[in-house]
C-alpha cells in the first residue's frame, strides 16, 4: 500500500515510524512532515489544512490510505471531502469531529446521553456569563467553545480571574471566533488520564491509557501547553477502571453519536479526571490521536497499526485486537525557551544521533527542519524523547539520560515527567 500521513508534529513522526514497519506499507508520504519525519517518509510541502491540494496529491500518486493527525483538517471536513472523491481516509467526519471542535456541543451531548462530566452552563452573551460568575464563590473553569490549540481553557481561582477569562475570550476575542460562545464548568479534583480508542462507529478498542503533563513547569505549575510529556501505561487506570471507562464513557458516546446520525470512525480520545473516590468524569473529547500521548504508547505497541486501522475502516473492529509489550514508556518534550508564549526558533540541535542510538530510546521530532544536513528548531515543542523500560524507574532514567545528550539554545523541559510513579525516588 501507499500511505499518506497528514501533519507535522511528534505524533505524526511516531505514527510514521510505526507505519514504516508495517508489512502492508510499501511507500510512505507525509504532508507537510518535519525534519525528523524525513527519515521515514517522503515529505511533500502541502499544509495539513489544504484539503483540496491533499486530495489532488493522493489521486496523482495513487495513494491507498490517508491518516490524519491534527484536529484542524478533521474539523474542516477532510474525511467528507475525501469520501466524496472516493479516496480512502482514516478519521471521523466533520459532524462527528464536533465532539472536539465545539465544547458547547460536546457538553450538551454528554448531558443528553448521561456521560459523566463536570456540571456546566453555556453562554453566548458576555453579560450573562459575567452575571453567572458574580453569583458564584468557587473555583471555575472557563472554556472557549471552538478550537484553540489546547490553550482555550482557563482555570479561574476566583471571581476576578473568571471575569478576566470571560472578557479575554468573548470581548478581546483572543482565540477569534472560538470564543464567541463559552462553557463555564465546575472545577474537578483528581488525576488526569487520556484514554484513546479505535472505533468503527459501533465497537471500541481502547489503547494503553496515558498520563499527559499539560502544564509548562515542574510540579504542574505554569500555563497549559499542548503537553510537556507523557507516561504510558497510566499507573492509575488499571484493567478494571479501563473497562468501566469503556462501558460508561466510550461506548455510550459512540452509540449516542451513531443515534444522532453521525457515526464516529477513527480515534476517540477521552480526556478524563479520576476523582479521589475513583469515579471518572470527562474533561474533554478529542477526535484524533493525542500528542504527546501517541509518542509514549506507539513504541509499546506490538501489533501492526495499519492492520487495526484497516479493521476500523472496514467496520470490523470486533475482529481486531491490539497487543502490547509489557513495558513502560516515558516521553519528555524538549521545548523552545518561552513556550507556550513567545519563543525563538532557528537554532541548531546537537547530540541527536548519540541520544537516538541509545538502547530503547526513540526521538520523535515535533518542530524541526533539516538544513544542510543539520537539524534546526522550528516550533514551540521541538522534540519528544521517549524511553522504554521494564518499569517506570528505568524508563524515566533512560529518558532523562538521553535528554542530557541533546542541546539547543534556550532548550527547556520538565524534569518530573513520571517522577511521581517511581517508587522510592530516582
Ligand atoms: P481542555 O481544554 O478541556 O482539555 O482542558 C485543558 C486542561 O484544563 C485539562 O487537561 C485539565 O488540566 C484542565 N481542566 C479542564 N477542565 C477542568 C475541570 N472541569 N476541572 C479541573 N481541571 C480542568
Ligand atoms: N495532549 C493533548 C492533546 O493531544 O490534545
Amino acid at each position: 500500500m501507499k500511505l499518506l500521513i497528514v501533519g507535522s508534529g511528534g505524533r505524526e513522526h511516531a505514527l510514521a515510524w510505526k507505519i514504516k514497519q508495517s508489512e502492508y506499507v510499501k511507500e510512505l508520504y507525509a504532508a507537510p512532515g518535519n525534519g525528523g519525519i524525513l527519515d521515514v517518509a517522503e515529505c511533500v510541502n502541502i499544509p495539513a489544512d489544504d484539503i483540496r491540494q491533499l486530495a489532488t496529491f493522493v489521486e496523482k500518486k495513487g495513494i491507498d490510505l490517508t491518516i490524519v493527525g491534527p484536529e484542524i483538517p478533521l474539523s474542516l471536513g477532510i474525511v467528507d471531502y475525501f469520501n466524496k472523491r472516493r479516496l480512502n481516509i482514516f478519521g471521523p467526519s466533520q459532524a462527528a469531529a464536533r465532539i472536539e471542535s465545539s465544547k458547547v456541543f460536546a457538553k450538551r451531548f454528554m448531558r443528553s446521553y448521561d456521560i459523566p462530566t463536570a456540571s456546566f452552563v453555556t453562554f453566548d452573551r458576555v453579560e450573562d456569563a459575567l452575571e453567572f460568575v458574580h453569583s458564584r464563590d468557587e473555583r471555575l473553569v472557563v472554556k472557549a467553545d471552538g478550537l484553540a490549540a489546547g490553550k482555550g481553557t482557563i482555570i479561574a481561582n476566583n471571581e476576578d480571574e473568571a471575569e478576566t477569562a470571560i472578557k479575554r475570550m468573548m470581548i478581546e476575542r483572543f482565540w477569534g471566533d472560538a470564543g464567541k460562545k463559552i462553557v463555564i464548568e465546575k472545577y474537578l479534583e483528581g488525576v488526569e488520564a487520556s484514554v484513546l480508542a479505535f472505533t468503527d462507529g459501533e465497537n471500541v478498542l481502547p489503547l494503553l491509557p496515558v498520563q499527559d503533563y499539560k502544564r509548562a513547569y515542574d510540579n504542574n505549575k505554569g500555563p497549559n501547553t499542548g503537553g510537556m510529556g507523557s507516561v504510558s501505561p497510566h499507573p492509575v487506570v488499571d484493567k478494571n477502571l479501563l473497562q468501566e471507562i469503556t462501558d460508561t464513557i466510550l461506548l455510550p458516546t459512540i452509540s449516542g453519536l451513531r443515534r444522532e446520525g453521525n457515526p464516529f470512525k477513527g480515534i476517540l480520545y477521552a480526556g478524563l479526571i479520576v476523582q479521589p473516590d475513583r469515579s471518572v468524569k470527562v474533561i474533554e473529547f478529542n477526535c484524533r490521536f493525542g500528542d504527546p500521548e501517541t509518542q509514549a504508547f506507539i513504541p509499546l505497541m506490538k501489533s501492526d497499526l495499519i492492520e487495526v486501522i484497516l479493521y476500523t475502516i472496514e467496520e470490523r473492529l470486533d475482529e481486531a485486537e491490539v497487543l502490547w509489550y509489557d513495558k513502560k514508556a516515558v516521553t519528555v518534550m524538549l521545548a523552545s525557551g518561552g513556550y507556550p508564549k513567545k519563543y525563538k526558533k532557528g537554532f541548531e540541535i546537537t547530540g541527536l544521533k548519540e541520544a537516538a542510538d541509545m538502547e530503547s530510546v526513540h526521538i520523535f521530532h515535533s518542530g524541526t527542519l533539516r538544513r544542510n544536513g543539520a537539524y534546526i528548531t522550528n516550533g514551540g515543542r521541538v522534540l519528544g524523547v521517549t524511553a522504554v523500560g521494564d518499569n517506570y524507574n528505568e524508563a524515566f532514567n533512560r529518558s532523562y539520560r538521553a535528554v542530557d545528550m541533546i542541546n539547543f539554545e534556550r532548550m527547556t523541559y520538565r524534569t518530573d515527567i513520571g517522577l511521581e510513579f517511581i517508587k522510592g525516588g530516582v
